[in-house]
């Protein structure tokens, strides 16, 4: 059902209670999602971003029952994902000459997707898209999260900025609003979704956000393209991604481990008893690679000031799931964390090495070579793995 937000904006787009992984099987999505697509009515009528292909039936339907499909007079295409661009090629078939406002980098994305001579029209930041009463203007915003990204602002209504993926989350809710959700939720998808998708370009985030705040707009809402629309104190959410963008971290230490026979999790245990003991008050949580989602994971490390990453050596190698974790965690290019490795091993005993080697290789500071144990630890070495801990807590 298409929701009315503003006297001009409704939002016409499609939740995703079912979604489970996105991006194939990279991401998790516990609380599915939703694609927004929105119209905006004046005395012309553009629609922004349309929905993942398979809803592209059911949103063209939908919309057509909103409006006469050929009373929309553009579409503007922040992002092109097959999130957000599966339904054009649907939608073109009906109305196949309406001109698509993208950037260029969206329109050869488009292109290169669907393989399509549709009619674009390229646009830059400041361009504008006059309405009738009222104005689009384009912002380009590379990088958040693809070379193609741009936010449109609408100076209608109070002001409403489309962002696009940019302050959105996995999230899904018949409410819509932020003000009508589960606060705790709301956020932690937020900052799942910001530690999962745009914490690789942070220092581009940075800035991004900081020269959309400089520019001073009336915000009476940000609508995103996934999850709720910001209503209420819409700066929130961008106070959170100055923070997020800028190294941001808690008073907390993530341990990740994968154990074969225990030993490895023994370890981990005492490592952060000996944490707590020298820093009560730093959050430490402990997670088994193999056992837990690996978003889940890289949202803790996300907030965290430090990480512990233990492996057995398996095969003069890593464990399959922590040697996936350290290739998840070089990719997210985690800033200004410190880190150590641990583990326990039998003969070749490489694995300490080589997790040390992946935590440096992924930009986070070594604290030292780390500590590993043969065979089963026993009251000696957890004593000393407690050691471990009360030192590398002090040199947090
Ligand atoms: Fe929601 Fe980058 O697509």
């Amino acid at each position: 059902m298409a929701k009315k937000i503003t006297q001009r904006v409704t939002w016409v787009g499609k939740v995703d209670w079912e979604l489970t992984h996105f991006h194939g099987d990279e991401l998790s999505t516990h609380r599915g999602s939703s694609y927004n697509s929105y119209l905006v009515r004046d005395e012309k009528t553009a629609l922004i971003d349309t929905v993942w292909q398979p809803y592209d039936r059911e949103f063209v339907s939908r919309l057509a029952e909103e409006i006469d499909l050929h009373k929309i007079d553009y579409i503007v295409m922040n992002h092109n994902e097959i999130d957000h661009s599966g339904a054009l090629p649907e939608l073109m078939r009906k109305i196949p000459g309406t001109p698509i406002y993208c950037t260029a980098k969206g329109e050869a994305i488009i292109r290169g997707h669907y393989h399509e001579d549709w009619n674009f029209v390229n646009v830059k930041s400041g361009d504008t898209l006059s309405l009738g009463s009222t104005t689009l203007t384009f912002i380009e915003a590379p990088m958040l999260h693809w070379p193609d990204t741009m936010f449109t602002y609408y100076d209608g209504d109070g002001g409403v900025l489309f962002s696009n993926d940019g302050f959105g989350q996995h999230y899904a809710t018949e409410s819509l609003y932020n003000d009508c959700v589960d606060a705790s939720e709301l956020c932690y998808e937020a900052m799942k979704y910001y530690a999962n998708i745009l914490n690789t370009y942070s220092p581009i985030a940075l800035r991004k956000v900081n020269e959309v705040v400089a520019m001073n707009l009336p915000l009476a809402m940000i609508c995103p393209s996934h999850g709720v629309v910001w209503r209420d104190n819409p700066g929130q959410i961008v106070e959170r991604y100055l923070q997020w963008a800028a190294d941001y971290q808690e008073d907390r230490v993530t341990i990740v481990y994968d154990t074969m026979w225990q030993s490895t999790r023994l370890m981990a245990e005492a490592i952060a008893e000996g944490i707590r003991e020298a820093s009560p008050e730093t959050e430490v949580k402990l997670f088994n690679a193999a056992l837990t989602d690996k978003n889940d994971i890289t949202t803790e490390v996300f907030r965290s000031k430090a990480v512990l990453v233990g492996s057995p050596t398996i095969n003069y190698g890593l464990s399959y799931a922590i040697d996936g974790l350290l290739g998840m965690m070089k990719g997210l290019k985690f800033r200004k964390k410190k880190a150590a490795a641990f583990g326990s091993y039998g003969w070749s005993g490489e694995g300490t090495k080589l997790i040390s080697a992946a935590l440096q290789g992924a930009g986070f500071e070594l604290v030292d070579d780390g500590i590993r144990a043969l065979w089963v630890p026993d009251n000696d070495v957890l004593q000393q793995c407690r050691e471990y801990g009360r030192n590398f807590a002090k040199a947090l």
